[in-house]
């Protein structure tokens, strides 16, 4: 029921290969304790819903109700929705967005943090199939006009605002509103042209690792600095001895995408191994093959020399 990125067998991965079967394909961003991705999913057994929320507490809740309710046509992704978007769904292979009350980040100085600016509109228009649409439910008037102009601009969508379904009013959110009187907006942001610029999914490489000639060093002084690379930054955290070699927890930001894992520094059978490991199942991308690659530059000058290079 939870979608782990890196055990996915294709990227951008197929309804088949998350549910079992073909349907057409819901997306819900933020989707909070659950019960409106539940309610859904009761409505339409037919539909696949992948839910996308990064707080961890919401995501367990929304699990157990989930299992309760025993639901078999919802995923659930821990991570950005933006990431979701870009890496989860294949290209027009969405039918519907459902985006009840985001974070409305009021202050000037927040408001890149919004969800529904003009980027997410532009590669949205790339996942919807022909016709598909974005609802928007939310209490917070300035939000709504801003994600107006936002998807106005890019001139990718016919919009409609129009009282939001019964449904939209369920949530946790949409009940603690109601309550304070506060006024709802709803729009629905239907699809009539694409954007040009391809967005390719993030990259997966199947491996990112070197092997050295040379001895495992006594001790492996990594300093904090941060690593950059084209698109984001890495930095190692902290270096723990293992039985057989190094551990280090390493931390690496990239667009949409942040990951703690592990990299290991270790004697093998063809060599001093340098890459990540395969604890947590990280995603190797872009950014963990530049830890990797500077971890390994670490290590080169400490004298050992670069006998296979998969970074
Ligand atoms: C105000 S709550 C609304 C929750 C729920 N939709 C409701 O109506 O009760 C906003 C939710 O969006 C989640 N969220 C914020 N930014 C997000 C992002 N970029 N991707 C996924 N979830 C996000 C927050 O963790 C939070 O659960």
């Amino acid at each position: 029921m939870l979608v782990r990125p890196a055990l996915l067998p294709s990227w951008p991965p197929s309804p088949s290969d998350l549910f079992g079967r073909e349907g057409p394909l819901v997306l819900e961003v933020g989707f909070g304790d659950g019960r409106f991705t539940a309610e859904l999913a009761q409505t339409h057994p037919g539909w696949l819903i992948l839910g996308a929320e990064v707080s961890a507490a919401s995501v367990l809740r929304a699990l157990k109700r989930l299992r309760r309710a025993g639901l078999a046509n919802v995923r659930l992704y821990h991570g950005e929705g933006p990431f979701a978007l870009r890496n989860l769904v294949p290209p027009r292979g969405l039918h519907q967005v459902i985006v009840n009350f985001p974070d409305p980040w009021p202050k000037k100085r927040h408001q890149r943090k919004r969800l529904l600016q003009e980027g997410f509109f532009r590669r949205l228009s790339t996942r919807l199939e022909e016709g598909g649409s974005l609802r928007l439910t939310t209490d917070h008037e300035a939000y709504f006009r801003f994600a107006l102009e936002e998807a106005e601009r890019t001139g990718l969508y016919r919009i409609h605002v129009e009282p939001p379904p019964e449904a939209h009013l369920r949530t946790k959110y949409a009940l603690k509103w109601k309550e304070a009187g506060r006024p709802f907006f709803h729009a629905v942001f239907t699809k009539v042209a694409e954007d040009p610029t391809p967005w390719p999914p993030t990259r997966r490489y199947p491996m990112a690792h070197a092997l050295l000639a040379g001895d495992l060093p006594e001790s492996l002084p990594l300093g904090k600095e941060p690593i950059p690379f084209p698109g984001g930054v890495a930095v190692f955290l902290e270096v723990a001895r293992g039985e057989t070699g190094f551990y280090i927890l390493t931390h690496v930001e990239e667009e949409e995408l942040t990951q703690d894992l592990l990299l290991e520094v270790r004697p093998s059978a063809h060599g001093i191994y340098a890459g990540a490991s395969r604890f947590a199942s990280p995603l190797l991308t872009e950014g963990v093959k530049a830890a990797v690659r500077a971890l390994v530059a670490r290590l080169t000058a400490l004298g050992l020399e670069v006998v296979q290079d998969h970074t």
